[in-house]
């Protein structure tokens, strides 16, 4: 695999990703194509910029010709496709958007696959696609064989994705993968989602908005082990299959929050109980087996050693998340960062 379209590189995974990959797979060069939409930032790429592998096109994955005529002149190797609406907040506000992008972009771009014989297609799916777990089961876990049962409309949309996707492979012999991951976190996540948003509003001694009471689960994956993971299956994967990734790592949202504050030195009066996200998911456990039978894949970064890496890295890169909520990241263009 030479050459590899990256959708979605400008937003927090398909970033860490593409910067994983220059780093640890020389030889392999990338063509990230983004949108650009509020949740993408040029500057979360400034290094890959000075990479002579590395090549940015700025466009959506749900526009045909746009996204035809990139397959046809650079004859890709391999597809990953990040590109996607990603907040579930944002989904209960304004479903559309997620309808469009989610599974009309991946159908668009698996159109293209098969126009172009694109040796592989990996589906950067999400474990909300198999709903939730009760709070006081603790032995259960999704598996790849876990029914789809999805809660709100990202996740529907993301599960909608999932099945053309298949449906794809089962009827052209689309030589797809499709791998669903736990909650991340790390450098470069949009400061809407629960870690980054809680340092940014704690660092200012603004509330933190906690959902309901705080209690529900998600299971937290460093974003560089999801990377490798990808990687992985790209590399190792079976076609048609999907991987589930995830490393054990269960908090409660309080605990979470809690354990921001600790590290930035806050006290937890800041904590504000508000409203719960209709349809709030409860808890989300993934069982990784598969991936660590076939693929030898193990998460290497445990949560307290990521989330204080995370935490260190938000203080050290305070202008990164400034421009975002001042809104100027989106003035930047690929030429400042070149
Ligand atoms: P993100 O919101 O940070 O980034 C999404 C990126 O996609 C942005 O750069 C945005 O500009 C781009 N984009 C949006 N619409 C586009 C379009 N029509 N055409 C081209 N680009 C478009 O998302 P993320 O958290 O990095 O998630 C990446 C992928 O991983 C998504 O598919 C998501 O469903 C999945 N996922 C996320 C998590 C998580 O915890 N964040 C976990 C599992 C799976
Ligand atoms: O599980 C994978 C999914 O994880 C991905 O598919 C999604 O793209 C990603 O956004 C994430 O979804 P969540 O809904 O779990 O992430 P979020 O950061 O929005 O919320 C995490 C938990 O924190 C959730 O239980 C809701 C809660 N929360 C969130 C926010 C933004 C709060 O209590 N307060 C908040 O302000």
């Amino acid at each position: 695999m030479k050459k590899i379209l990256v959708t979605g590189g400008a937003g927090f995974i398909g970033g860490n990703f593409i910067h994983y990959m220059l780093r640890d797979y020389p030889g392999v060069s990338l063509v990230c194509l983004d949108a650009l939409t509020y949740a993408g930032d040029l500057e979360t790429l400034a290094a890959a910029f000075k990479n002579p592998d590395f090549k940015f096109v700025k466009g959506s994955i749900t526009d045909r010709k746009l996204v035809f005529d990139l397959f046809e002149a650079e004859k890709f190797d391999a597809v990953v496709n990040f590109a996607a609406e990603s907040h579930v907040d944002r989904s209960i506000e304004n479903p559309a958007v997620f309808l469009q992008t989610n599974i009309l972009g991946t159908q668009v771009l698996l159109d293209a696959c098969n126009r172009f014989a694109v040796p592989r297609y990996h589906q950067v799916s999400t474990d909300e696609v198999y709903g939730d777990l009760p709070l006081d089961r603790p032995e259960l876990m999704f598996t790849e064989a876990t029914p789809l049962h999805t809660s709100s409309p990202y996740s529907a949309s993301k599960a909608s994705a999932d099945l053309l996707t298949q449906a794809y492979h089962r009827t052209f012999g689309t030589p797809v993968t499709i791998s669903r991951c736990s909650n991340n976190y790390g450098p470069y996540q949009f400061p809407e989602k629960l870690i980054p948003l809680m340092i940014a509003k704690a660092s200012a001694g603004q509330p933190l908005p906690v959902y309901g009471e705080g209690l529900n689960v998600r299971d937290w994956l460093y974003v560089e082990d999801h990377c490798r993971a990808i990687a992985m299956i790209l590399f190792g994967g079976t076609v048609g299959e999907v991987y589930n990734i995830g490393g054990h790592n269960e908090r409660a949202n309080i605990e979470v929050v809690k354990t921001i504050l600790r590290q930035l030195g806050k006290g937890e009066e800041l904590i504000t109980f508000v409203k719960d996200r209709p349809g709030h998911d409860r808890r989300y456990a993934i069982d990784p087996k598969k991936i660590g039978d076939e693929l030898g894949w193990q998460p290497q970064t445990l949560f307290d050693e990521g989330i204080e890496r995370t935490i260190s890295w938000y203080v050290n890169n305070e202008s990164w998340w400034q421009n975002i909520l001042s809104g100027r990241y989106q003035t930047f263009t690929p030429e400042a960062f070149r």
